[in-house]
């Protein structure tokens, strides 16, 4: 078989990228390792900065998201027991965030590429890359018990952190960077009542704990736990008791409980390979890039790196133009530094280090007085909530949406 841009991995980032391409009239193949009844019900994030809400709106993806999406126009930060609202809208001219769990985006992206009639595969194996960097790179998987193989022009490597792509740079050319935080966070899905018109995050002596929703009858709740500990430890009862602990206020306010349906686990941890291409293969999403989830920035920085690569190569395909796809890296990474540079700053003002001394305590509580308080130090947090812009190489390239 023969395509122009082979995509691995149907996750947000190579969905997205196929439903552009569609757009511009590029062919392209996706190849992915699940099913898709397992890709459109794996609980993973939940907010959609305004830039990914234009862009799905913008590429006829919109509809129910805005049925069922829910809009906040700020959020709470919450230490010593209060609240302080950061508005977002306000300190944005006007921007918002939007609920909108990530496999719904998945299951509206399978729908429209199915109903296009797009080349989508699920349940492949043994995929591998070879000759990336000559003209016609391929890869090779096995579909249905057949070996395959799929020639490109372009593969696009969008299979997450543990899949092949990233690993089909030398290592010698491939720069990475890691950090390991000492925190964990253990998520909950709880049919319970919304908690409050809007996110709250909260420092607490006790760690950080954050409620989130996503529909009325339906709520996401977090709470900080050591990264090495076992969920067998968490009966429902003891994960109560810790976020009526970490969420009351000095007014009295109570989180209301009831049945958990969902608990898990996940260490938190920064990591970027600034390779982001390499001859014919770009990296793209959770294959190029990793972030602590207190900035809710993880989704939305997979579908920047979309946007600059289906641009890239809308100008190569139809105007003969290489230069987005040529700095396709250094355009991605101003963004994704940024980003990694926000969701540490963010999970290190609201976790609790046991090993932080009273001083660091101090410093961190000063932090958050500051942004609270501060007009300029809650903007910096609401601009970068809210989505930073994608920076081109010239103001010809900005997209307007
Ligand atoms: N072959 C084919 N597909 C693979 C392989 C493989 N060997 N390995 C992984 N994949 C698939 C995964 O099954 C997954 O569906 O690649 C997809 C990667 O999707 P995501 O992990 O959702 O990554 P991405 O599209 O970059 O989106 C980033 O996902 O992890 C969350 O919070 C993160 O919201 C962010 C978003
Ligand atoms: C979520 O709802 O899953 C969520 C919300 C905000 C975050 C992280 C996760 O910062």
């Amino acid at each position: 078989m023969r395509t122009q841009v082979g995509i691995i991995g149907a996750g947000p980032a190579g969905l997205m990228l196929s439903h552009l391409l569609y757009l511009h009239g590029i062919d392209s193949v996706v190849l992915e390792r699940k099913s898709k009844d397992a890709i459109e019900n794996t609980i993973r994030a939940g907010v959609l900065e305004q830039g990914t809400v234009d862009l799905l709106s913008a590429t006829g993806l919109g509809e129910r998201m805005k049925r069922e999406g829910i809009i906040h126009d700020g959020i709470e930060l919450q230490f010593h027991n209060k609240r302080h609202r950061i508005n977002i809208n306000e300190l944005t001219n006007g921007k918002r965030i939007m609920l909108y769990a990530q496999h719904e985006v998945i299951r509206d992206l399978v729908k429209a590429r199915m109903e296009a009639s797009g080349n989508l595969f699920f349940s492949v194996s043994d995929v591998e890359l070879h000759n990336v960097t000559s003209n016609s790179p391929s890869i090779t998987y096995t579909h249905k018990g057949e070996k395959n193989e799929l020639i490109c022009d372009f593969i696009a490597g969008c299979d997450g952190y543990h899949g092949p792509s990233r690993q089909a740079i030398p290592e010698d050319v491939r720069v990475e960077m890691e950090h390991e935080y000492p925190f964990g966070w253990l998520g909950i899905m709880t049919e319970t009542p919304l908690a409050h018109p809007e996110l709250i995050y909260t420092n607490h002596e006790r760690g950080f704990a954050l409620l989130s929703t996503r529909t009325p009858e339906l709520q996401r709740h977090y709470i900080q736990v050591d990264p090495n500990d076992d969920i067998k430890n968490w009966s429902d009862d003891r994960i109560w008791t810790e976020l009526h602990l970490r969420t009351e206020t000095v007014d009295g306010w109570r989180l209301v409980d009831g049945p958990i349906i969902q608990k898990n686990i996940v260490a938190m941890r920064s990591f970027i390979c600034e390779t982001m291409r390499y001859g014919q293969l770009f990296l793209a999403g959770d294959a190029a890039h990793i972030v602590p989830p207190t900035g809710a920035k993880g989704l939305n920085l997979a579908i920047g790196d979309i946007q600059v690569l289906a641009r890239g190569l809308k100008e190569l395909y139809n105007e003969g133009k290489g230069d987005i796809l040529a700095h396709y890296s250094d355009i991605c990474l101003r963004r994704v530094w940024k980003a990694l540079r926000f969701s540490n700053w963010m999970t290190m003002m609201l976790h609790r280090n046991k090993n932080h001394s009273p001083f660091e305590y101090g410093i961190q509580i000063a932090e958050l007085d500051y942004v609270v308080s501060s007009k300029a130090g809650s903007t910096s947090l609401a601009e970068n909530y809210a989505g930073l812009p994608i920076e081109w190489l010239n103001e010809s390239q900005i997209i307007v949406h």
